[in-house]
């Protein structure tokens, strides 16, 4: 992708290192850790720090929206991370789908070793503790929600009433810690922030909404034609420019201006909001290293 017209990003290295250091403390308390990515861009949506941080933790990938992603390739992924040496589950907070495999998988799969150790230590009962982290917007408190429901403390909803940190048990031998450890996404290369901007994980003021729509119609015509063609019933030849794609839906769906000028920041907002919705089909922004697949 180009970037030339991309503004730079700016974090704060202050919060950063504190929420590094909170994340830090409270993985000492749990077993393991449960990472939140976003299906549609498995590698872009998580921090890559998370591998050196929970290098010491059984770790449980979830790859959260799989509603959203293309089921083929959210598979591909699953195959990557277990390569690698993640179990990996595929769920979607929204319907649920997916979410009773967690615990099991956590107990049999992930934390095997420990359980194993503690049934020959005579602590089969015991307590197993995990966390669950991930980028902003990936669905760590629809998970909390789902996974710990109305087990959750109530806390009262007025300013100055501040959550602490506190165990859900989910069963017998199982709690949740709730408070998801947040880190932010880190941009080694310029399109991981593209793929972000493009699922509304951060803010589309990264680059003009239009630029950004171009960039998402271009990559749609040439990984997804079938759902351009199918959604917004326009023909596509092979020397669209992204301006031609947005041209086209605009011109489809009446968006003009005075003077017969087709109005494409309302066909940008449209097809973004039409992506990020699922109206466009279900679309994977990355697939996995291909030396890996
Ligand atoms: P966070 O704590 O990691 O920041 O994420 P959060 O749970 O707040 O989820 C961010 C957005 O993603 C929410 O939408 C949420 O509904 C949506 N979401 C979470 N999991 C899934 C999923 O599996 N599939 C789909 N399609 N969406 C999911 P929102 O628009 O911010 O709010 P709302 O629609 O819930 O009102």
């Amino acid at each position: 992708m180009d970037n030339t017209d991309m503004k730079q990003i700016q974090w704060f290295p202050g919060h950063m290192a504190k929420t590094r250091r909170l994340i830090a403390s409270n993985l000492s308390l749990v077993d393991a850790v449960v990472e939140i990515v976003d299906a549609r861009s498995p590698l872009s949506s998580r921090n890559p720090e998370m591998d050196h941080m929970t290098k010491n933790k059984p770790r449980l990938v979830l790859l959260n929206k799989s509603d959203l992603a293309d089921e083929r390739t959210t598979q591909q992924w699953i195959n990557y991370f277990r390569r690698n040496d993640s179990e990996a589950l595929a769920v979607d907070c929204k319907s649920g789908k997916g979410l009773k495999s967690i615990l099991p998988t956590l107990k049999n799969t992930v934390l095997k070793e420990l359980m194993d150790k503690r049934e020959r230590n005579g602590m089969k009962g015991a307590a197993v503790r995990f966390m669950i982290v991930g980028i902003p917007n990936v669905g760590k408190s629809s998970l909390i929600n789902k996974l710990a429901g109305s087990k959750r403390a109530k806390v009262e909803d007025k300013p100055g009433v501040t959550r602490t940190k506190q165990w859900v048990k989910l069963d017998n031998n199982t709690e949740l810690l709730d408070m998801p450890g947040v880190l932010w996404p880190k941009f080694e290369d310029q399109s991981v922030a593209v793929r972000l901007a493009f699922t509304g994980a951060i803010s589309d003021d990264i680059l003009d909404i239009e630029t950004l729509a171009m960039k998402l119609l271009s990559y749609l015509a040439e990984n997804y034609p079938n759902s351009l063609t199918e959604r917004y019933k326009i023909e596509l030849s092979e020397e669209d420019t992204g301006l031609d794609l947005l041209e086209k839906v605009g011109k489809k769906r009446g968006m003009m201006i005075s003077g017969g000028e087709i109005n494409t920041e309302r066909a940008a907002i449209t097809v973004l909001d039409e992506f990020r919705s699922g109206k466009l089909g279900r679309i994977t922004l990355e697939a996995p290293p291909q030396k890996e697949q």
